[in-house]
């Protein structure tokens, strides 16, 4: 961990081949009123020890597809009735639900937003990460996994974990809670770590702190992040690589200096300007997207932003974009781009 007065240096990253291959992922929930298209056709893959980066305002189907990753999404109303999760080769949407068990954790794990969500008040931090363990590493004592325990939590940056192991949740920081739940996340030493929101409930030194912290993991583990949020300053400090998501919808994709040097879809250009800089602090008022996303249980038949994009015409109204590409590979869903990028792939809806 580094005091103030030390200088902060980036852990060296090293990004290897894909580990994670999502495939025209698609979850509807089935509720009264009619069929809630929350993942709608998503593409995107994961490299080993990178950091890809989903944002996007709230509604969007950030978390829905979090869930649907790990096969954790709300039953019965939510079906994922298309796509692939490849992960190391294997679609894992085709394994029996009790081999779930061992892969989640062990090969993709999950931080949430709300620590408690994940604690049980009624069980010591020492005991519920043992169980945990004792799962991945049957046949090892009490002592063994322990000893694991502290090891792992002690790599969450949680001071004098020997000790801090017997309390209870309610007797920590929400902060240190968040280390908690990172140490319980990475304990199966999974290949993907999906973290929704994990920061939103810390203040931001603590934030910043969590940051460090999860990429120092990941210097040292090679592990693959998807790192989901609805704040750009956030995905710009931590993110390799950037999809934007809208209604649904992967609207933008790209590495993170390319999304950001040029964002090409209007939603993407619009999420840019709503973040505050120094440079602009003087401006009294904060750019804001103006109107509401669509009901995702009745989506227009165009483009899904037209009705608050202020470039928008017939042609959005009439028909969804195919998706377009530039020679760096960076992709948009935007009509606009018809004829400067190539097209890739016909419109999906
Ligand atoms: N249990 C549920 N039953 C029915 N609809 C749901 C359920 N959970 C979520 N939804 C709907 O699915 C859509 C996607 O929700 P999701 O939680 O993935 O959004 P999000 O992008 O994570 O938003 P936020 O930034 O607020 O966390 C929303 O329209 C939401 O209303
Ligand atoms: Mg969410």
């Amino acid at each position: 961990m580094t005091t103030s007065s030390e200088v902060y240096k980036e852990p060296e990253k090293k990004i290897g081949n894909v580990v994670l291959e999502v495939r025209d992922l698609r979850t509807y929930l089935y509720t009264k009123w009619g069929v809630t298209k929350a993942v709608d056709g998503l593409n995107f893959e994961v490299r080993e020890g990178e950091t890809l980066g989903i944002v996007g305002e709230s509604g969007c189907g950030k978390s829905m597809t979090a869930l649907s990753m790990l096969r954790l999404a709300p039953k019965p109303a939510a079906r994922t009735v298309s796509g692939q999760i490849i992960l190391d080769g294997e679609d894992i949407l085709q394994r029996p639900e009790p081999e779930m068990r061992f892969i989640r954790g062990q090969k993709i794990s999950m931080i949430l937003q709300d620590p408690m969500t994940s604690l049980n008040p009624v069980y010591s931090i020492g005991n519920q990460m043992v169980e945990a363990l004792g799962m991945y590493y049957q046949g090892e004592d009490n002592k063994g996994l322990k000893g694991r325990a502290v090891d792992i939590l002690r790599k969450m940056g949680v001071a004098a974990p020997e000790r801090r192991i017997i309390d209870y949740p309610h007797q920590m920081s929400g902060g240190m809670k968040q280390r908690v739940v990172g140490a319980m996340a990475i304990s199966g030493t999974p290949r993907v770590l999906i973290c929704d929101e994990p920061t939103t409930a810390l203040d931001v030194t603590i934030q910043a702190q969590y940051l460090r912290l999860l990429k120092q993991v990941q210097a040292d583990t090679g592990v693959s992040i998807i790192f989901i949020t609805h704040d750009m300053g956030v995905v710009a400090k931590m993110c390799d690589r950037v999809a934007v998501m809208y209604a649904g919808k992967i609207v933008e994709q790209g590495e993170l200096r390319s999304v950001f040097n040029n964002p090409s879809h209007p939603y993407t250009k619009a999420l840019m300007a709503s973040v505050p800089s120094m440079e602009h602090a003087h401006v009294e008022k904060l750019y804001s997207i103006e109107g509401q996303p669509p009901a995702l249980f009745d989506l227009p038949v165009g483009c899904r932003f037209a009705n608050r994009c202020e470039f928008a015409d017939a042609k959005c109204l009439e028909a969804y974009p195919p998706m377009f590409q530039d020679e760096d590979g960076h992709t948009a869903d935007c009509w606009r781009l018809e004829g400067q990028w190539k097209k890739v792939a016909e419109a999906t809806t």
